[in-house]
């Protein structure tokens, strides 16, 4: 199946639509990431998505939907008085929630749970696609399984050729991580999955917020965990990853005397670091994450994943960010790619 990439114009969003509404998968930007879009309340079309992502059948997908007016077309029962107000707050935004799932929702969307996850997409190209396509969308990243989520349409395009037969393009995403997921079944909102609305937005709305320690942890052998994504390795660079966290100096110091060993030993290395430190690292190879701040590292960090593969990368060596805004998101999917290979560095004189 050829490919297509078109400009995200009425006429090609039109088109996309009609092919939603026709049962197949179309590629289309977000505010957070590519999605791959099929009609969620079409459990064929559901699974071409599972198809062309090589997705495990066991990992449940988004549903994105106009807003929260729409909501009772995909959930069932009352939504909690905090979800409400998260709803009035950031939707539409970088938001997911998961509610009981309405019957009329496929299982091979939920991956057999009873629970659903919906979204309202921010992005005008997301939301004039909703109407175009008549129906909810269910949409994962448009990345293949195991791949970095896209956030421009050459990385959907990448992993998708063959597969689709349409990407439409609406330049880079702004957030450039996946939406924040929160469990919104309990009597607190429940953070599965950290993005673009942090667990201080989060408490600042609901008062109360908890983040699931899988956010920052690797789950123990045999545990059983909450979002089913969670459990796969996502991200997962070619080359080896290592992720250095301490004061700043400390922290740059370390990662110079770790790049210098790797280079010695033969190794292709790439160091990812704020933009505001690279002249710190000398004439090292640091591609750099944004100028300053956690914000910018999130909006750069899946592409230069991507480009350190294209590049072939062997060893890869990360400053980290601290755990906290924004920052929680980066280090989450930071860690995955790593394996969780976080070392904290010692003083200066360390070598
Ligand atoms: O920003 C985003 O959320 C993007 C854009 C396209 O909207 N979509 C996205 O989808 O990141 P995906 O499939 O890559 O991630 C969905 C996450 C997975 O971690 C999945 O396990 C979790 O949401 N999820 C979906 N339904 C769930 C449910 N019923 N219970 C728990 N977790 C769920
Ligand atoms: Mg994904």
């Amino acid at each position: 199946m050829e490919c297509k990439v078109y400009p995200s114009d009425a006429e090609h969003i039109a088109e996309a639509g009609r092919i939603i509404a026709e049962g197949g998968v179309v590629g289309f930007p977000t505010e957070t990431v590519y999605g791959l879009g099929a009609d969620a309340l079409s459990e064929a079309a559901v699974y071409k998505i599972f198809e062309a992502k090589d997705r495990p059948p066991d990992n449940p997908l988004i549903v994105h939907i106009l807003d929260a007016d729409d909501l009772s077309l995909v959930i069932d029962g009352e939504v909690p008085e905090y979800a409400k107000w998260l709803m009035d707050a950031y939707w539409p935004g970088p938001l997911t929630m998961i509610f009981p799932k309405a019957q009329c929702v496929p299982l091979a969307v939920t991956a057999g749970l009873s629970t659903v996850a919906v979204r309202v997409p921010a992005h005008p190209v997301a939301r004039s696609l909703i109407k175009a396509a008549g129906t909810p969308i269910a949409a994962p990243s448009a990345n293949r399984s195991g791949r970095p989520s896209p956030t421009t349409a050459a990385h959907v395009f990448q992993d998708m050729n063959g597969r689709i037969p349409m990407i439409l393009d609406g330049g880079p995403c702004k957030v450039g991580l996946e939406s924040t997921v929160v469990d919104a079944t309990g009597d607190m909102p429940r953070i599965l999955r950290p993005g673009g609305v942090t667990p201080e937005m989060i408490r600042g709305v609901t008062g109360a917020v908890e983040v699931d320690k899988s956010v920052l942890q690797p789950l123990a052998l045999g545990e059983k965990p909450r979002s089913p994504g969670t459990k796969y390795q996502h991200y997962a660079p070619k080359g080896k990853l290592t992720i250095v966290r301490g004061a700043p100096e400390d922290m740059i110091n370390t990662l110079c005397a770790l790049y210098d060993r790797a280079l010695q030993d033969g190794q292709s290395v790439a160091i990812l670091a704020m933009g505001s430190h690279r002249n710190l690292y000398g004439n090292r190879m640091v591609r750099e994450l944004g100028g300053d701040g956690a914000d910018e590292m999130a909006a750069e960090l899946f592409a230069a994943l991507r480009e350190m593969d294209d590049r072939g990368v062997t060893r890869i060596l990360a400053e980290a960010v601290e755990a906290q805004g924004m920052g929680l998101a980066v280090m989450n999917r930071l860690s995955r790619a790593a394996a969780f290979d976080i070392i904290d560095a010692k003083g200066s004189d360390w070598s």
